[in-house]
């Protein structure tokens, strides 16, 4: 079981961002998170930060016979990005969204969400627990 984690924009800014939302801890603490969870459920992991559309939608791209899932946290593109779902539709890969905040009691815009068109699993608002379930998702 492969799996590859893909956080788009800003997320390499935690610990800088809006503490009071997304909390303390780096996007480097949230590296050492995800792969001392994923070495616990024996499932090989991949991670993969860009702010930019394109770069995220090749990477997706290129996950065909290189992965059997994706867990992503688009970040603003979650809202916006139409190209990452078709990227996602195209390869077909079993995939789980998260988002570190709860997306669904922030503004009005942050409900619109294009990837959970997709997404087999959608985790919001469980800070970086989330990455822990989706894992589990895929190590089932
Ligand atoms: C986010 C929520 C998005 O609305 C926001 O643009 C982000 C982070 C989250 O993890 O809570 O950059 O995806």
């Amino acid at each position: 079981m492969k799996i590859l984690v893909i956080n788009g924009p800003n997320l390499n800014m935690l610990g800088i961002r809006e503490r009071t939302i997304y909390g303390d801890k780096t996007y480097k603490d949230l590296l050492r998170y995800i792969k001392k969870c994923a070495k616990q459920l024996k499932v090989r992991v991949k991670v993969y930060q860009s702010n930019e559309e394109g770069k995220i939608i090749t990477k997706i791209q290129r996950t065909i016979n290189r992965y059997d899932g994706i867990i992503i946290n688009a970040g603003a593109y979650t809202h916006t990005s139409i190209g990452i779902l078709d990227a996602l539709k195209s390869v077909m890969i079993p995939t789980v969204e998260v988002h570190l905040s709860n997306i669904y009691e922030r503004e009005d815009f942050r409900k619109i969400n294009f990837i959970k068109e997709y997404a087999s699993k959608s985790i919001f608002g469980k800070g970086f627990e989330g990455y822990k379930e989706a894992l589990e998702f895929f190590a089932k």
